[in-house]
């Protein structure tokens, strides 16, 4: 069984999620999601027209992250969160519509009740990153 001590460690954290799979059909709940409901549309009026290319990104970053292989390295090279936000608006309600969208795909998935509250608590942390280098540029501007 797993706890939540152990999901960090190794690729235990892909594992739970469905590895490859179960991750891409993530990403692309998610995306679905944000471009069909309108409480998400700040956040999918940012993204490129090129929706497929950030399903892509968005799901090898995701895999990597949660120790599974490097997909979005092996493809696009270096990446660092906050820095490829830096150029966006996100404060607070645009950071909120992310982990929201997230959080409901998320919870849509077959996977288990704490990795999913587990899941979402690590991915605050960047998201929360994101929205404060996207204030720290604002305020040099
Ligand atoms: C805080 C809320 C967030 C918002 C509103 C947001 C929005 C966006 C947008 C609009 C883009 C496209 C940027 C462009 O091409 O101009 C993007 C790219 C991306 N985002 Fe986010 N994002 C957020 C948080 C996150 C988090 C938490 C992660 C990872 C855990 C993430 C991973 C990525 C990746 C991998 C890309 C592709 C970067 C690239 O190669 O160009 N984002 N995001």
């Amino acid at each position: 069984m797993n706890s939540e001590r152990q999901y960090g460690i190794g690729d235990a954290s892909f594992q739970a999620a469905g590895g490859q799979d179960g991750i891409f059909v993530l990403v692309n709940n998610f995306f679905d999601r944000m471009g069909s409901d309108e409480r998400f549309a700040t956040i999918w009026n940012m993204h490129p027209d090129d929706k497929a290319i950030s399903r892509d990104k968005l799901a090898r970053f995701l895999c990597g992250w949660l120790g599974g292989p490097k997909l979005y390295s092996e493809k696009y090279g270096a990446i660092g969160i906050p820095r490829v936000h830096a150029h966006l608006a996100i404060a607070t309600p645009e950071r909120d519509q992310w982990l929201t969208c997230m959080s409901e795909s998320v919870n849509e998935q077959p996977f288990a009740p704490e990795f999913k509250v587990y899941l979402m608590e690590q991915l605050f942390v960047p998201a929360e990153a994101v929205r404060r280098r996207c204030s720290a540029q604002e305020s040099i501007v």
